[in-house]
């Protein structure tokens, strides 16, 4: 596995590699990694001749005050882990690498970045934006993996992609859970160990939404409820939104017609957990 730091040298590689005939996955990534990330390198080295993993800690995609500083880096062990799951090569730029050179071009994806998360972090998904159109032109791979924990991210890229061209096919994968529910995230390791019985509020508010959905729940409004008093019940939580929203546009629903996107993001302690279950199909 080869570790690349700089633009020029990861796209002569994937040029020669793809002057060979050979497949490209791109697994995009902020790098202190676990098993949810592991699944979509998983993915990519069985669908693809070549894997690559990029580790960058976007700073566009953080807003002031935000956690860019403190956000749980390890290369170390990153590299490792990759190595092991027979990625082919690490993407690594320093910022500079990425941002220098003053650029002047913004990528928004109008109406789905300014709702839900969006509300509270009004910056973040043109810096999501940027960076993946930026790693998609940098490494032109077939197929890009991304997890449906971050649903509204998933949702956004695929739409960037088809509004923009790339000729990418965007995949998304299952969210990968801790035994006891807990969505993995990087950002877990910010939850102290008292906190933990609040932060699995979030996929026990998911279960009782899909058995009420199961049961022929249709509003919206009655589902939202049950959810946000199951977050509730716990002091620690406290609740950033709970929306029931179109699985491919985001925008609310009132009446689930079809699969809609329960879509939940809650503060406990210092952690901002989000999670997310398509409920009524
Ligand atoms: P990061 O949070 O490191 O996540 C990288 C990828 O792993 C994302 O596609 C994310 O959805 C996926 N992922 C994280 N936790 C997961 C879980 N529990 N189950 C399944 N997949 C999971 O998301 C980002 O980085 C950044 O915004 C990025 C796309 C790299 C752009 O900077």
């Amino acid at each position: 596995m080869e570790i690349f730091e700089t633009v020029a040298e990861i796209r002569n590689t994937v040029k020669k590699w793809k002057k060979n005939g050979l497949t490209v996955g791109l697994v995009p990534t902020m790098g202190y990694l676990h098993e949810g990330h592991a699944s979509l390198v998983k993915e990519s080295v069985r669908n693809n001749d070549k894997t690559v993993v990029s580790v960058f800690v976007n700073p566009a995609q953080f807003g002031p005050g935000e956690d860019l500083a403190s956000y749980p880096r390890d290369f170390g062990r990153d590299k490792a882990m990759l190595e092991a799951l027979g990625a082919d090569a690490v993407f690594h730029p320093s910022a500079d690498e990425i941002y220098g050179g003053n650029p002047l071009t913004k990528v928004y994806v109008e109406e789905m970045s300014s709702v839900l998360c969006g509300k509270t972090r009004p910056v973040h998904f043109g810096g999501v934006a940027a960076v993946v159109s930026k790693l998609f032109n940098i490494i032109s791979p077939d197929k890009a993996y991304f997890g449906l924990k971050d649903y509204q991210q998933f949702r956004i890229i695929c739409k960037m992609a088809r509004d923009l061209n790339f000729d990418i096919e965007i995949i998304g994968m299952p969210i990968v859970r801790d035994k006891d529910g807990l969505a993995l995230s990087s950002r877990n390791v910010y939850l102290k160990p008292e906190e933990r019985e609040a932060a699995l509020s979030l996929n026990k508010s998911l279960g009782i939404a899909e058995k009420m959905a199961e049961n022929g729940e249709r509003s919206a409004a009655k589902i939202i409820n049950a959810v946000k008093s199951a977050i509730e019940a716990y002091a620690a939580a406290k609740i950033d939104y709970v929306n029931i929203v179109d699985p491919e546009n985001l925008k609310d629903i009132d009446t689930l017609t079809g699969p809609s996107a329960l879509m939940l993001a809650v503060y406990v302690g210092n952690a901002r957990l989000i999670d997310n279950r398509i409920i009524g199909s």
